[in-house]
């Protein structure tokens, strides 16, 4: 594999990632707190574009129009891995999880977080689901430092999803960000697929790791978008954007 140029960025920069990502973080915030029976994955399509024209009517949603993406937030029920376009018809119930994904690019910066929430009461397995998936992004923040190898982070998602007994997503991964969406290195949620690479002050990564209940196996729908798991058991995904200072790992996507 060729080694792929990361971009480092100034203190200056993680500044204004940090400004970028505090609004996805908001947004999160908020979307989080419309989850409810009876809602629609369209209703909180709707309920970010309003919000976002309210209270950031500068920044831009990424995702909407990158590669032809035709919404502002990517949202995943049960089965939906990632990339879920958001559809009227997709009606949430008690029960159910969903996944929501949103980025922002703010003054030529781009923030990038994405959160599973459970909707209602949820079943113990269910619950081992998400708390494997969230550990296992904690566990990979923590091994972002200065000097550390890349290949830790996976390794880190892998071990932790395998410890709750979850199925790694070995297909997606997360990202470097920066003054783009996706930039290098690719983010690996899985050992031996990504880069060989040192982890470097200034490196700002998107980790987001992805794991279902019962299968690592994924298919596409026909709308080109959408991933599900192909046995339509239920995943999830937590995305963080993180800075590597000479503090150690910072969570830019984070309110504190
Ligand atoms: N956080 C997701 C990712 O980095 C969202 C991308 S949606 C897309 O892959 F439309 F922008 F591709
Ligand atoms: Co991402």
């Amino acid at each position: 594999m060729v080694k792929p140029s990361v971009e480092l960025l100034t203190k200056e920069e993680i500044e204004k990632m940090r400004v970028a990502n505090r609004i996805v973080a908001e947004a999160l915030e908020y979307l989080g707190g419309l989850v409810k029976p009876g809602i629609s994955a369209w209703d909180l399509e709707i309920a970010i574009r309003e919000w976002l024209q309210k209270y950031y009517p500068t920044a831009k949603a990424a995702f909407f129009g990158y590669r032809g993406y035709p919404a502002y937030l990517c949202v995943s029920v049960n089965e939906e891995v990632v990339h879920g376009i958001p559809r009227k018809e997709r009606v949430l119930k008690e029960g159910d999880i969903v996944s929501i994904d949103f980025g922002v690019e703010y003054y030529g910066y781009y923030g990038d977080s994405a959160k599973t929430f459970p909707v209602g009461e949820i079943t113990k397995d269910i619950k081992r689901l998400l708390e494997g998936t969230e550990k296992a992004l904690e566990e990979a923040i923590k091994q972002l430092y200065e000097g550390n190898q890349l290949e830790n982070v996976a390794k880190t998602i892998y071990k932790t999803l395998k410890k709750y007994r979850l199925f790694p997503i070995c297909k997606y991964g997360g990202h470097g960000i920066g003054r783009k969406l996706h930039m290098e290195p690719f983010v690996a949620n899985c050992p031996g697929v990504g880069p060989k690479i040192k982890l470097r002050e200034g490196m700002v990564l998107a980790v987001e790791p992805m794991a279902g209940l019962k299968t690592s196996k994924t298919k596409e729908l026909s709308d080109k978008w959408t991933v599900i798991t192909w046995n339509r058991t239920p995943a999830a995904h937590f995305e963080h954007t993180v800075a590597i200072t000479e503090h150690g790992p910072e969570i830019l996507s984070k309110l504190d």
